[in-house]
């Protein structure tokens, strides 16, 4: 099975955490009105953190495209962009310097500007009364932090809600996005047949890196085209016309930082310390979206067809997957799309009876 997502998947909280009383939002609730609504008095006030990143950058065109309301928002990120300009929803914003009283009055602060950042001021942003979702990985597996694919364990954050007045501050980790992509995918088939062992390996986009990769594959691939030699700057070696293993640390076990995090996070929201996973993740020279290939041992049986039909009927999911075309999901094609992409859905012929896809 192969599954390719839209550029990032961090911004599905938006829909899940309930103002201003607890009653809960639809997930993936579509804002399909053409009437630009999103800035309302009543509306909670956001603070993006991070924002002229990438990741900051798509939390702002999530929330307009979905009309997300709001009555304030506050554009923080480093002294660097401090007082940059910029336009969002048709009004003119000032970036800020990020500091512990940037959240004075902030409800809700969507995190994206690294890990040392989110454990520094994420607390000070909880304290404020602010819910966080944090996208780093700083809080990911402490076991006091909920850590939520909202498609797939809306569960775990039930109990957060945003009160109008009340301080009541609270952190919601954001899986990483190999993490999100792969269990979008495997989930609607773990629900029915149960996954016992699950083999992920990942083709990695440069947006995954940050603004700056995707800008180093750009120049790099206008140098090697041109005949010079490539900058590499971000990565240590061509990334262009090339692909290479992930750039997270390797760990003693062999394994790297990034495939441990779909190991263990795989786990903490499957609330399952035995399902088996292994992963190898590599960096692809695409720009937007990553793809992964998703190996699945079930425990009980799961025909080929029931698997379509599962993954067919599951929110936040397409099925693309047209065998006569050879048409199946590329990052090109779900590029600046919300929905994970599943595709090359077929028995897995080395095993056993209907236990594996
Ligand atoms: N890209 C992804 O798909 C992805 C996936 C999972 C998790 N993440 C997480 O998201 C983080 C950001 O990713 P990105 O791809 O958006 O990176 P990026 O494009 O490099 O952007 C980094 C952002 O963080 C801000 N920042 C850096 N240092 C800061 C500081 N001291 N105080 C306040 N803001 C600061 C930057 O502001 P300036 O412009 O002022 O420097 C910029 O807005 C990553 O470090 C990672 O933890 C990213």
């Amino acid at each position: 099975m192969q599954a390719a997502p839209s550029c990032y998947r961090c911004h599905v909280q938006l829909h899940s955490i309930p103002f201003p009383s607890c009653s809960r939002l639809p997930v993936r609730v579509r804002w399909k009105s053409t009437v630009r609504m999103a800035l309302t008095e009543d509306g909670p006030s956001i603070a993006v953190v991070g924002v002229t990143g990438a990741v900051g950058q798509e939390f702002l065109r999530v929330l307009a495209d979905r009309n997300f309301p709001y009555r304030s928002i506050r554009m923080l990120a480093s002294h660097r962009s401090a007082g940059r300009q910029l336009t969002f929803e048709g009004h003119d914003y000032e970036v800020e310097e990020l500091r512990p009283e940037s959240f004075e009055g902030v409800d809700i602060a969507l995190f994206s500007a690294g890990g040392s950042i989110s454990r520094e001021m994420a607390p000070a942003a909880v304290e404020r009364g602010a819910v966080v979702v944090d996208n780093s990985s700083a809080f990911r597996m402490d076991p006091s932090v909920p850590l939520v694919i909202p498609e797939v364990n809306p569960e775990a954050m039930a109990h957060i809600c945003l009160k109008k007045n009340g301080k009541v501050g609270a952190l919601i980790a954001n899986p990483n996005c190999s993490t999100i992509i792969c269990l979008m995918a495997a989930t609607p088939l773990h629900r029915h047949a149960k996954v016992v062992r699950m083999v992920v390996s990942t083709y990695q986009a440069a947006s995954g890196a940050g603004a700056a990769a995707m800008q180093e594959l750009e120049q790099q691939t206008r140098e090697v085209l041109e005949g010079k030699q490539p900058t590499c700057q971000i990565f240590k070696q061509q990334y262009a016309f090339n692909l290479f293993s992930h750039n997270a640390p390797i760990l003693p076990n062999g394994y790297n930082e990034e495939e441990m995090k779909l190991v263990k996070e795989t786990r903490k929201i499957w609330n399952n310390l035995d399902v088996k996973v292994t992963a190898t993740c590599i960096r692809v020279p695409v720009m937007r979206a990553h793809a992964e290939s998703i190996n699945l041992q079930f425990e009980k049986s799961l025909d080929e067809d029931t698997a379509r039909q599962i993954l067919q009927e599951a929110s936040g999911v397409v099925v693309i997957d047209d065998r006569a075309s050879n048409f199946f999901p590329t990052p090109l094609e779900v590029s600046n799309k919300d929905d994970v992409a599943v595709g090359r859905i077929r028995q897995d012929l080395s095993q056993e009876g209907n236990h594996g896809c």
